[in-house]
């Protein structure tokens, strides 16, 4: 096809090498999802479908180790253009060799596949390729932003007008800009000086994700500044140790700031209880923020929510993460404000030569990295707006509900069997299901234990599943995270590849 000329220059034809693009690598990625959707039907037998060729491979992955994958690929740059013909290639082996999180087997840590609505989003975000810093080159996807936020923070409990929040590029990055502006808000000076003087102090259970650590790292706090407050036997804050630890902290002369309550800790996938928790951070004047990186996402149930989100409303800020549990696309995380003027007054510093309409309230911001620690920034919100708006409210209730309705049904295998023992609190806080293998219900010590469970995670990735484990005072568990994609027959499957896989061992 012939394109507009000007007479002098030759036309642009992307449309076309769009088109062209698209369609051959369209033909690589329906059979490549395609072949997860055929694989699922095999999955109840514990194996997945054996591909032939190469590596021992099912739909879900061949996997190798890094040199020999190396060995394997033979990645380079190449000198010369590679071309359509090239391109395919790559795409080829790139899909070959990734792992096909549309898979049934695929219940590795916290987040599981996306959709077709969540694929047709990233085309959508990289065809607009739009930079989210200020509203003249992103005049639909910041309006679209503020719409998304303010909604979840109004399902989360925030009823103030100014309410609402911002997105960020995941969860670890949500918990660290709320410390920031945990810090600038209650200590305004700092924003300018720096810590000076002060020794901060941050405290969050010892359950808590590591990105708060890395953050008093970042922000010059100091991670031994992070007090792991003890948890009890489910797994979550105490609040009576919270209490006492802020004020040794206090009587040391230092300077506590910032709570941090989970919302479904990483391994456990405990709930912190916030009601508690709130009195005591509000007693000392600390901010509290709420990490629902992977928990916060059952607020989309309120029959599950009820238990577990009980005052989450009550914090000052909320880290939330639909790619997490929500089958959006990588990333899609959002920090909620239950005031965003202070979001505002905490991050503001409107460079010139980037913000143009910078306003006289949180109100008339329009240009959203300026509530931000990035300039660039991608418009994830269109992600989650247009899977809410496909599928509709109703649909993530059920999905999570499905989702817990797995996770009992795995658990309840689990604890049938006289060869697993159990180690997640009951009922189950969240959707990972953690267990030992241990031949009629013996553990060994815990390197031995460690040793099976890490042997036979790794052989089920040949039988077309992919679980991960965790550290656990009698060595290293199971931590299987189901979705609510995952279906009964794949659960069975999953048990039944466990049983056989470690039977086998000669331990
Ligand atoms: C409780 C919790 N918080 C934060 C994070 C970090 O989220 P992200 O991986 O999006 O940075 C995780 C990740 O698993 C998590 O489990």
């Amino acid at each position: 096809m012939t394109g507009q000329t000007n007479g002098t220059e030759a036309p642009l034809n992307r449309a076309d090498e769009v088109k062209e693009l698209l369609s051959a690598v369209e033909e690589l990625i329906i059979p490549f999802i395609r072949s997860a959707d055929e694989d699922a039907a095999t999955k109840h037998t514990g194996h997945g479908l054996a591909i032939s060729g190469g590596g021992p491979r099912t739909a879900l992955v061949e996997h190798h180790p890094p040199k020999k994958l190396e060995q394997i690929l033979k990645l380079n740059i190449p000198e010369q253009a590679g071309g359509k013909a090239g391109l395919v290639q790559i795409v080829e082996k790139v899909l070959k060799y990734s792992v096909n999180t549309w898979d049934q087997g695929f219940l590795d840590k916290l987040y599981a596949s996306t959709n077709a609505v969540g694929l047709v989003s990233e085309l959508l975000l990289a065809t607009l390729n739009t930079n989210a810093h200020v509203y003249q080159v992103s005049p639909v996807l910041t309006l679209i932003e503020k719409l998304t936020t303010k909604h979840l923070a109004h399902l989360f409990g925030y009823t103030s007008p100014h309410c609402g929040g911002i997105s960020q590029p995941g969860g670890s990055a949500s918990n660290s800009s709320a410390i920031v502006i945990a810090r600038n808000t209650l200590y305004p000076e700092t924003k300018e000086n720096g810590n000076g003087n002060y020794r901060f102090t941050l405290f969050t259970s010892a359950h808590g994700h590591y990105s708060l650590e890395k953050a008093a790292q970042m922000f010059g706090l100091g991670s031994k500044n992070v007090v792991g407050v003890p948890v009890d036997a489910e797994g979550r804050m105490r609040p009576e140790e919270l209490e006492r630890l802020i004020k040794e902290s206090k009587d040391r002369g230092e300077t506590p700031f910032f709570v941090n309550a989970t919302a479904g800790t990483t391994v456990l996938g405990s709930f912190d209880p916030f009601p508690a928790i709130n009195t005591i951070a509000k007693q000392h004047n600390l901010w509290l923020h709420i990490d629902g990186s992977w928990g916060g996402s059952v607020i989309f149930n309120s029959h599950i929510a009820q238990t577990r989100l009980q005052g989450v409303e009550l914090a000052d800020s909320i880290a939330v993460n639909p790619h997490k549990m929500l089958g959006v696309p990588m990333t899609s995380s959002f920090l909620l404000a239950k005031d965003l003027r202070q979001f505002w007054a905490a991050m503001t510093l409107p460079a010139g030569y980037l913000f143009h309409n910078a306003g006289d309230s949180v109100n008339d911001v329009y240009d959203l990295a300026d509530l931000t620690p990035q300039c660039g920034r991608r418009a994830d919100s269109l992600k989650f707006f247009l899977s809410l708006s496909y599928y509709g409210q109703q649909h993530y209730s059920d999905l999570v509900e499905r989702a817990y309705d797995a996770a009992d049904y795995l658990l309840s295998l689990v604890k049938e069997s006289p060869n697993f023992v159990s180690v997640s609190p009951e009922p189950l806080p969240c959707l990972q299901v953690c267990f030992y293998w241990a031949r009629d219900g013996k553990l060994g010590d815990k390197e031995m234990n460690g040793k099976v469970t890490s042997e036979v995670a790794q052989r089920l990735i040949a039988r077309g599943f992919m679980i991960d484990y965790a550290p656990g005072e009698k060595g290293k568990f199971f931590r299987v995270v189901v979705n609510g994609n995952t279906r009964r027959g794949t659960v069975e499957g999953l048990f039944k590849a466990i049983e056989e896989v470690a039977g086998e061992l000669k331990y």
